[in-house]
């Protein structure tokens, strides 16, 4: 019955919200090359504070989540057609991805903790965003490094295969791991989240870079020259 929601309705759920959501906020009563958001499309960007260990968190926290990517589609791929050698990269490069990611996520929490000035400027957003992403990052980890149970990727590959179908099928999934099933109930939480967040900035084209006015951007002392 659970399986049933998790794994049939949510995936649909988050589908719709999650583009939907993003393209509405990205376009809402202009239709432009670049998504420009509403005036909350910002990252709010932190780095004027504590830059020494702005560097370790973005930089971190940005090559991991990339490597994750790219690691998990080719391991899906490679589960849904029986590649075991796609499902074997996605087990060392998702946790080198891991690893990577959780210590640029670590530092972007600790930042907002420790640091005054980020402390007053981060909002609800801010920490929602980064508790997600943790307890993903941590369940994928804890079963990766832990438990070192691989090989889910056969079972989540062809689940996923069968929700782009239109034919979803939970049984598919009912023999993963609970620390798995975690890991991907969250995973679809976080990217329903998606849309209501400051995470949207990841759909912001640079298109209209190539025909926009120039912006000068100077120091303070070439500007008093
Ligand atoms: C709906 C989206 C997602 C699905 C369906 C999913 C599914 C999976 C599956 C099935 C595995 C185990 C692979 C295996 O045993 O072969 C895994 C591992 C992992 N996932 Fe995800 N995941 C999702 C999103 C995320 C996100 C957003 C993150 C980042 C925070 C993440 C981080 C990890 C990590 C670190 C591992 C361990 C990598 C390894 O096996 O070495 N996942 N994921």
């Amino acid at each position: 019955m659970l399986d049933t929601f998790f794994f049939t309705v949510l995936p649909y759920v988050m589908l719709s919200v999650f583009f939907g959501g993003t393209l509405f906020r990205a376009f809402r009563g202009r239709w432009v090359w670049s998504a420009r958001g509403d005036f909350q499309w910002t990252t709010r960007s932190t780095g004027f504070f504590g830059r020494a260990s702005i560097g370790p968190a973005a930089l971190s926290l940005h090559w991991g989540i990339a490597i994750l990517l790219v690691s998990h589609i080719v391991g899906f791929i490679g589960g849904a057609f029986g590649f075991v050698s796609w499902v074997a990269f996605f087990r060392w490069a998702g946790l080198l991805g891991g690893v990577l990611f959780l210590y640029g996520v670590l530092w972007a929490f600790l930042r907002r903790l420790l640091i005054r000035q980020l402390r007053a400027m981060s909002n609800a957003d801010d920490y929602i965003a980064l508790l997600l992403l943790l307890t993903i990052a941590g369940f994928g980890l804890y079963q990766a490094a832990l438990t070192q149970i691989f090989g889910v990727s056969f079972p989540a590959g062809a689940w996923i295969a069968s929700i782009l179908r239109l034919q979803p099928n939970a049984e598919l999934m009912a023999a993963v791991p609970l620390l798995n099933k975690l890991h991907i109930i969250f995973a679809q939480v976080f990217f329903i989240y998606f849309p209501f967040s400051k995470l949207v900035h990841i759909s912001s084209f640079p298109f209209d870079y190539a025909t926009r006015s120039f912006i000068s951007v100077r120091t303070y002392w070439a500007l008093k020259k």
